[in-house]
């Protein structure tokens, strides 16, 4: 299948590098390399060339696509989302809009909880046809690449559920999937003031049953004030590595509660949130040579009405970020990766090639596979999508509810819209 997109005003998000760049740190996030008047001709779902000299030879086989002098920019990688949940929660939001906090109410038993209770009542099938309508919405919106945990199950039973619903998105949409066990979200309802033996039972019964099913990629913990300890994270994180699941933490959203010193001594791939990092944690970052991106949510500070994660600081700091979603029913209703990325410029001084290095590339490292997504770079999959004409990069994150996507491609094919 031979694919060649003419007539771009800007390619964007290239990296013409022997080795493209894996991630982005410090000054280079600021650097979204691109070229005016160009072409993009793919193969079998890879990018074959691209350039804005001669076209290649096409033959008849060729399908061929005007991008009408728009912007071609690679998919979104949201490399943290709970997409997988049951109804929603607007009353909470009501709530909080009266004057009661995330952790207040997710103190009255409401919150993660309140989503568990609604996911064991419901059957696999309807968790499912519920989280395509979200997943097909985030297609629509440019996202190619995403990570989906579980973790409102909180029993066995119900996270293997939850799981094999990742599972079936991984294997029926064209989108990139990874999975995340995130048994470790609260502490199930049967265990209530049984914080430890919850503990026990994700170490000893639910991680050998997710590896046993191979359902999970990566393994989370909500290490933060009111949920899991920073000796409970140590803990769950060792044995999820046995078991060959690096870990995603939820980390120093609610207070700086160890989470990045955590995720750094347990190698973790990704700590994410840090709406209440410190310089410390900053500092312990630059110390560390380490592949541990830094993750912030700009939706969720948006959503929740608090503070922002410090991700200026954190890439004048010389280190890399990542944006992403957190797309779930509590903290972020919103999968809208355009929104987190002017989010990221609006509230966190990002610039917006800096914002959008953060939402692509590095979201991609987020999910330990920006060797074949996040950047226009030959033999990397052929995932991005085209904007109607605009009049520059800026004007995405600027525009912040304009809709701009005209057409999407993921592994070199049209996502009908
Ligand atoms: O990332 N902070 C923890 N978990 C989710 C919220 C989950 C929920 O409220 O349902 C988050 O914000
Ligand atoms: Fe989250």
């Amino acid at each position: 299948m031979k694919l060649l997109i003419r007539n771009i005003g800007t390619l964007a998000g290239i990296d013409t590098r022997q080795q493209p760049l894996l991630r982005r740190a410090g000054g280079q996030m600021a650097q979204l390399e691109s070229i005016d008047n160009a072409w993009l001709y793919c193969v079998d779902g890879r990018i074959a060339e691209f350039g804005n000299g001669p076209e290649p030879t096409i033959d008849g086989g060729t399908m061929v696509y005007s991008a009408f002098g728009g912007t071609v920019l690679p998919s979104w990688c949201d490399s943290h989302t709970h997409i997988v949940y049951a109804g929603s929660r607007e009353q909470e939001f009501v709530d909080k809009i009266n004057g009661l906090s995330y952790a207040e109410i997710a103190k009255r038993g409401g919150g993660i909880l309140n989503s568990a209770d609604r996911l064991h009542e419901m059957s696999e099938d309807e968790l499912y046809e519920q989280a395509m309508g979200r997943v097909r919405e985030v297609m629509r919106k440019g996202t190619g690449c995403i990570e989906i945990k579980s973790g409102y199950g909180l029993n066995t039973w119900d996270e293997l559920k939850m799981l094999r619903v990742i599972d079936r998105i991984k294997k029926s949409t064209p989108l990139k999937v990874k999975s995340t066990f995130l048994g470790a979200h609260a502490v199930g309802r049967e265990y209530a003031g049984r914080q430890a033996e919850y503990v026990d039972l994700i170490i000893n019964e639910m991680i050998p049953a997710v590896a046993a099913e191979n359902l999970a990629d990566f393994i989370d913990v909500f290490c933060d004030e009111g949920f899991f300890t920073p000796d409970e994270t140590a803990r769950i994180l060792t044995a999820g590595l046995k078991y060959g699941m690096r870990g995603k933490i939820h980390g120093q959203e609610l207070a700086p509660s160890g989470g990045v010193e955590v995720a750094l001594r347990h190698h973790a791939l990704s700590v994410d949130h840090l709406e209440s990092m410190t310089d410390d944690d900053i500092n312990m970052l630059r110390r560390c040579n380490t592949d541990l991106m830094p993750t912030a949510l700009p939706g969720t500070s948006f959503f929740l009405n608090m503070p922002f994660a410090p991700g200026r600081k954190v890439i004048d700091n010389g280190l890399p970020l990542a944006i992403a979603s957190d797309y779930n029913p509590g903290s972020t209703p919103s999968g809208d990766m355009k929104f987190a990325v002017s989010l990221a410029c609006i509230k966190m001084r990002l610039q917006p090639t800096e914002a959008i290095n953060a939402a692509t590339i590095n979201s991609a490292a987020a999910m330990g596979c920006s060797d074949e997504y996040g950047s226009i770079a030959v033999g990397k999959v052929a995932n991005f999508f085209i904007t109607e004409p605009i009049p520059s990069i800026d004007f995405i994150p600027y525009a912040y509810t304009t809709p701009i996507i005209s057409r999407v491609f993921l592994r070199g094919e049209e996502v009908k819209l």
